[in-house]
């Protein structure tokens, strides 16, 4: 069966809003942004969150690095990349995107593979099984190195409700702060029905920063 969709985001009330609803494409979820304003946050405010996360999280251990995945980690991110399927989106429109260990080293870390952006990674491992059960990533770009831009957060099903969502990323911002002294602000962007990634986001100190983005897609052929 050939499927040709085109799907795209346009920020709520642009012109590329305009447009494509012009072209007659359906709109559906909406994207939140928010932005943390680093200079804003209490000093030990981070690492207060992950101690409380911590508490949660008994069993749990921490492992970061820098740059692409590390070739003994690809497998390992294939199952928090998997576990992003479970992210709200479109029903119906998409297939679960599914990863192993030659697709993230193919088609993983574009951002700085391609974009050239500084990438650092926090993971929780469970200690018991060796698993992976959560991955939070962020970049920065050289050239507007004031601003990071998160990438995926994901916690294995299995291991969700200890707060490693809040643990890893609590742990990533306060290695930003030694890595990326000059940062000043971090964006994020979640589907607004993401109540989960949201709750976390809110605990860290993320504001809604409007307006978020509308996702649209536009049936590009009727074949198939
Ligand atoms: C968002 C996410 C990382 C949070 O996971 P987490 O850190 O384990 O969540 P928490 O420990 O803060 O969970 C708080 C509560 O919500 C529940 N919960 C968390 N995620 C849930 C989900 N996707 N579905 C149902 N319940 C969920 C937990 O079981 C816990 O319940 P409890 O208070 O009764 O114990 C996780 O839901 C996830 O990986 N979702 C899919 C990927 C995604 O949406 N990523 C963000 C988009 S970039």
């Amino acid at each position: 069966m050939l499927r040709v969709l085109v799907v795209a985001a346009a920020l709520m009330l642009s012109a590329g809003e305009a447009f494509a609803r012009r072209l007659g494409a359906t709109p559906g979820l909406v994207d939140a942004r928010r932005f943390l304003d680093l200079r804003k946050v209490l000093a030990g405010r981070f690492t207060e969150l992950r101690a409380a996360a911590a508490g949660h999280a008994a069993g749990y251990s921490l492992t970061s690095w820098t740059g692409a995945t590390p070739a003994e980690e690809l497998g390992r991110v294939a199952g928090v990349f998997n576990a992003m399927n479970d992210a709200p989106r479109e029903e119906g429109l998409f297939e679960d995107d599914i990863w192993d260990a030659g697709r993230v080293r193919d088609r993983g870390d574009m951002q700085v593979r391609f974009a050239g952006n500084r990438g650092y990674s926090v993971a929780a491992v469970h200690d018991a099984t060796g698993e992976m059960a959560a991955l939070t990533q962020l970049f920065v770009d050289p050239a507007d190195p004031d601003w990071g831009h998160q990438g995926l957060t994901g916690v294995t099903r299995p291991h969700r409700g200890h707060r490693l969502g809040l643990l890893t990323k609590a742990a990533m911002l306060e290695l930003a702060a030694t890595a990326e002294p000059q940062l000043a602000r971090v964006e994020t962007n979640n589907a607004a029905a993401n109540s989960y990634m949201i709750a976390v986001n809110e605990a860290l100190g993320f504001e809604l920063a409007e307006p978020g983005f509308q996702f649209f897609a536009l049936p590009a052929s009727r074949a198939g």
